[in-house]
């Protein structure tokens, strides 16, 4: 049995794509069951629709509280029976019940060889530190932000003239290959937290 994954997205969902590329191969442990975004306008809705995917959208501002909003998404995720949850570019804070709950379920991907730049603009920061290399992180959510262990890791190197979007590029295309590799993992009880 395919295990049911839902993706949450906030944007242009490239990596939500690549997942969705991976799951469509019939010999692929996991299928895609929902896209859910927190912003209505993500890039990524039109293509998960365009797939045939389910998408919903739950908008953080017209919820009361972060516990609410996180409320809000756990009934969607049931009601899609999902059993695992792929953050991709999904740009929100989760609150402590809901990473609890999905704990060992949830995984995220981050553009840094984690524990290396947590956080945002981690590019931006590698390059300004004079690293060598930079890389990414398939990593299963704990409570705390971009910490939890690592499920695959990537690494690049940081060339002469990279500018934030040309190392970006370099690191994205590495997402895009490990971020369906992990979940796999994951979908088949090869990683597991
Ligand atoms: C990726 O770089 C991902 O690692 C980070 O946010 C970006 C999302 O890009 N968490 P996309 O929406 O998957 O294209």
């Amino acid at each position: 049995m395919k295990k049911r994954v839902a993706i949450l997205i906030s944007g242009r969902g490239s990596n939500m794509r690549a997942l969705i590329e991976a799951a469509s191969a019939p010999d692929y442990p996991a299928q895609i069951v929902l896209v859910l975004s927190n912003v209505a306008d993500a890039g990524g809705l039109a293509f998960a629709k365009e797939r045939g995917i389910a998408t919903e959208v739950a908008e953080h501002k017209n919820y009361a509280s972060r516990e609410a909003f996180d409320r809000a998404m756990d009934e969607k995720l049931a009601a899609a029976k999902a059993e695992l949850v792929a953050l991709a570019g999904f740009m929100r804070l989760l609150s402590t019940d809901f990473v609890e709950q999905w704990r060992g379920r949830m995984i995220n991907i981050h553009p840094s060889l984690l524990p290396a730049y947590k956080g945002l603009h981690t590019h931006r920061r590698a390059i300004e530190a004079g690293e060598a290399f930079a890389g990414c992180t398939v990593h299963f959510v704990t409570p705390e932000l971009d910490d939890g262990p690592a499920i695959l890791q990537a690494k690049v190197p940081v060339l002469p003239g990279d500018t934030e979007e040309t190392l970006a590029a370099r690191v994205l295309a590495e997402e895009h290959r490990i971020y369906p590799e992990a979940l796999r993992l994951v979908a088949e009880g090869k990683a597991t937290l």
